[in-house]
C-alpha cells in the first residue's frame, strides 16, 4: 500500500475508478504533470530505465526479449509475466508475476503498483492453435487487447503490440507484400491482428496514445519450442534433424514464406520501442529477414546432417500458408528508422546448428 501511494503521488495521476463485476466505468485523470526527477520527459518517464511490463512472456519471444530490454535498462525494471508457472531460470533472472491478460484489475493494479511505463503485450493464441479454440483466442487475443489498450490509454503508457504475416490474406499481393494493401485474413488470429493493429491506429488519433506495431514474420529460434504457429516447422526442423535424422513437414516443399531470426526479431523490438515519433510514418511496419521453402531449409539442413531426409504431408496449415505472405516488403521500416537484419537462411542455420549439436550429441 505504501508504494502504490508513493507511487501515486510522484506521478501525480488522479485516478477514480469504479468497477464491478459487469461493466467497468473509469474516470481517470492522467494529470501527469511534468516529473520531479532527473532525466524525465514531458510524460514522466525516464527514457534511460522505463518500467516495462511483458505479457504472455514465457513463450516463444518473451523470455529473449525480457533479456535484451533487462540487458539496456536494468533487471528490476523489466517485469516477466504470463499465466503458467515459470522455470528456476526464470525466476532467478528478475521479477516474475502471475497476469491473466483477461484481468483487468489485476493488469491495472500491476501497473499501479509497479509504475510501469511501456507495456509489450505478447499474450496471445497463436494463428494454429486459435483455429483450434476460436472462442478462447477472441477472448486472449480480442478482449486482452481491450483490455492493454485501456489500461495503456487511461495510464499513458507506451504500447507495443506485435503483428503478424498472418494480417494478410489471400486477397493480399503475397510477393512481396507491402505495408498498405487489402488486409482479408481467414485465420482468428489474423482477423484479432488486424483488430489490433487499427484499435492501436485509431487510439494513438483519437487520444494521443503512444501505440506501436510491428508485423514479424515466422520467427525460428533454437533454445525455445515454438508456440502453435504455421511456421512452426522451421523451427522443429533443427531439433527432428538432430534426434532422428529426419522430418516429416506438414507443409508442401515449395511453400515460400517470410522468417526472421530470433536474434533480429528482438532486436527490432528494442530498437523501434526507442524511435522517436516525429520518425514514425506509421504505427504498424512490415519487418523481416529472409523467405524460403520447406525444401530450401532442408537444402541447409543437409549441409550438417548429410543423411537428413524430409517427408512432406501437408495439414490444415497448408491453407494457412497459402494465404499468407511469401516475400514481405519492410523497404518502409529501413528507410523510416533504420530497421536492418543481421541473420540471412546461412547465417542463421549456422548459430542454431551450433547451438544444438552439442546438446543432441
Ligand atoms: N513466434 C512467432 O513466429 C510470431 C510471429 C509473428 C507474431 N508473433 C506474435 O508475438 C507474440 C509472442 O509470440 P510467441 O511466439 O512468444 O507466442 P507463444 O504462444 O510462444 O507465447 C504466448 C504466451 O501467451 C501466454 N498466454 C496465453 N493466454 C494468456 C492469458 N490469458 N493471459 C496471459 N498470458 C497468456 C501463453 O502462456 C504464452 O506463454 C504474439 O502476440 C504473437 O502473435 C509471433
Amino acid at each position: 500500500m505504501a508504494t502504490m501511494i508513493s507511487n501515486f503521488v510522484r506521478k501525480t495521476r488522479t485516478a477514480f475508478v469504479l468497477a464491478n463485476e459487469t461493466s467497468r466505468v473509469l474516470c481517470l485523470s492522467n494529470a501527469r504533470t511534468n516529473s520531479s526527477f532527473v532525466g524525465a520527459d514531458a510524460e514522466g518517464v525516464n527514457p534511460q530505465h522505463p518500467k516495462i511490463l511483458i505479457t504472455g512472456s514465457l513463450g516463444q519471444l518473451g523470455t529473449g526479449l525480457a533479456q535484451v530490454l533487462r540487458q539496456k535498462y536494468g533487471r528490476n525494471n523489466v517485469i516477466m509475466s504470463d499465466i503458467i508457472k515459470p522455470s528456476q531460470a526464470v525466476k532467478e533472472s528478475g521479477p516474475y508475476l502471475f497476469a491473466d491478460i483477461l484481468e483487468f484489475k489485476t493488469l491495472q493494479e500491476m501497473i499501479v503498483t509497479h509504475d510501469i511505463d511501456w507495456i509489450i503485450h505478447f499474450s496471445a493464441l497463436l494463428s494454429a492453435v486459435g483455429e483450434n479454440n476460436v472462442p478462447l483466442a477472441m477472448r486472449v487475443n480480442i478482449e486482452g487487447l481491450h483490455n492493454v489498450l485501456e489500461l495503456a490509454r487511461q495510464y499513458r503508457l507506451k504500447l507495443f503490440v506485435p503483428s503478424t504475416i498472418g494480417a494478410f490474406g489471400p486477397d493480399s499481393p503475397r510477393n512481396p507484400t507491402p505495408d498498405m494493401c487489402i488486409q482479408r485474413p481467414r485465420t482468428i488470429y489474423g482477423v484479432s491482428k488486424v483488430h489490433a493493429e487499427l484499435m492501436g491506429e485509431y487510439y494513438y488519433h483519437k487520444y494521443g496514445l503512444d501505440f506501436r506495431s510491428l508485423r514479424f514474420p515466422g520467427v525460428i529460434s533454437a533454445d525455445t519450442h515454438a508456440g502453435g504457429g504455421t511456421t512452426d516447422y522451421a523451427v522443429a526442423i533443427f531439433h527432428e534433424a538432430l534426434k532422428h535424422g529426419t522430418f516429416n513437414c506438414y507443409l508442401r516443399p515449395d511453400t515460400r514464406m517470410p522468417m526472421m531470426y530470433i536474434t533480429d526479431c528482438l532486436k527490432s523490438v528494442a530498437q523501434f520501442m526507442e524511435v522517436p515519433d516525429s520518425q514514425m510514418k506509421l504505427r504498424t511496419y512490415n519487418v523481416t529477414a529472409m523467405s524460403f521453402t520447406p525444401e530450401e531449409l532442408a537444402e541447409e539442413v543437409k549441409k550438417y546432417v548429410p543423411n537428413f531426409t524430409i517427408t512432406y504431408n501437408p495439414d490444415g496449415r497448408q491453407l494457412i500458408a497459402d494465404s499468407w505472405p511469401e516475400v514481405f516488403d519492410d523497404q518502409n521500416a529501413r528507410s523510416d528508422w533504420g530497421w536492418n537484419h543481421e541473420h540471412d537462411l546461412q547465417a542463421m542455420c549456422k548459430i542454431i546448428f551450433n547451438a544444438l549439436m552439442p546438446l543432441y550429441k
